[in-house]
Parts: C-alpha cells; structure tokens; sequence
C-alpha cells in the first residue's frame, strides 16, 4: 500500500508499534518464566503490565485520531523477539547465563521502540496532534525506564554468568 502523506506514515508507525507490543508482551511473559534473577523477573513484571496498558493507548490514538490501526506486521519486532527465543534456547539449564540473554533482549527490544517512538513523537507534534504526541512521550519514558534499568542491572548478571561458568569448569 502506498503512503502519500506524513499522516499516512504516522498511521504505519502506529500500527506496527501496535504489532511490536502484541509481541514484545507474549515474549515478556514467556521471558519471565525463564528468568532467574529477583530483579529481572521484578522489571519484567513491571514492564509487562505496562506494556498492556501502551497497547490499550495506542488503540485510544488511534480513535483519537477518528481512524483504525490496519493489520501490520513489525518484522524487526518479529525478529528481534525470535533471536531472543533462539538464544534463551541455546542457553538451556544455565540459568544464570539464561538471565544475560534475556537482559540483552529486552535491552534490545526497549532500545528499538526508543528509536521507534520518537520520530513518532515528532510526527504528531508537527501535525497539531499535542495530546496524542502526551501519550506517546508517556509511552517513551516507560521505555526509557526499562532500558535504563536493564542496561543498569545487566553487569551484576554478566559477573554472575562468569563466576557460575567459573565454578562448573
Ligand atoms: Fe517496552
């Protein structure tokens, strides 16, 4: 389909975030039950609920902007979320090294909506579309505090991956 406007291209943002969070939701609480850690599976919890409620807002946009979001597929959501299942995979028993892989997931996952929800944000503030760029930019900074969260937690879960490599060797 072609997109011939900025409001169009807002409409395909909107509509693959909606997609990626469909997904990034179902791979969180997959994730979840895999993760070892009390801080992780405590930020995974949180963010999990979170997300449900970004996707209730993101229908809202949608109805706000007296429009429906049309099926889309996020293929680097897609991607991003079969890598991390892959990897959680490959990682079997060793728990500890099962938590690294998951924090790099999400790390990833939240860096990418990041990348994805600002140029949205900026879209909607230039189309006089104020309170929906708000609910964007509450959206951003829940993604914002995920990612600062995991990149903050990751080293404590990368030394204990090494020192439980360290004791099975
Ligand atoms: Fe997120």
């Amino acid at each position: 389909m072609a997109i011939s406007n900025l409001q169009e291209l807002f409409i395909h943002g909107l509509a693959e975030m909606q997609d990626a969070e469909e997904r990034f939701i179902k791979a969180q609480k997959q994730m979840l039950s895999k993760a070892g850690n009390d801080t992780l599976q405590a930020m995974l919890k949180e963010h999990i609920g979170q997300t449900g409620e970004q996707l209730d807002q993101i229908k809202n946009l949608a109805s706000m902007l007296e429009t429906s979001l049309p099926q889309a597929t996020n293929s680097v959501a897609k991607t991003l979320v079969e890598e991390g299942e892959k990897l959680i995979e490959q990682a079997g028993d060793n728990s500890a090294l099962r938590d690294v892989v998951i924090a790099e997931a999400v790390s990833k996952v939240e860096h990418f909506e990041i990348g994805s929800y600002q140029p949205l944000i900026a879209a909607a503030e230039q189309m006089g579309h104020r309170t929906v760029a708000q609910k964007l930019n509450g959206i951003l900074q829940q993604e914002e505090m995920t990612a600062q969260k995991v990149v903050k937690n990751a080293p404590a879960l990368i030394k204990q991956a090494q020192s439980s490599k360290e004791a099975s060797a």
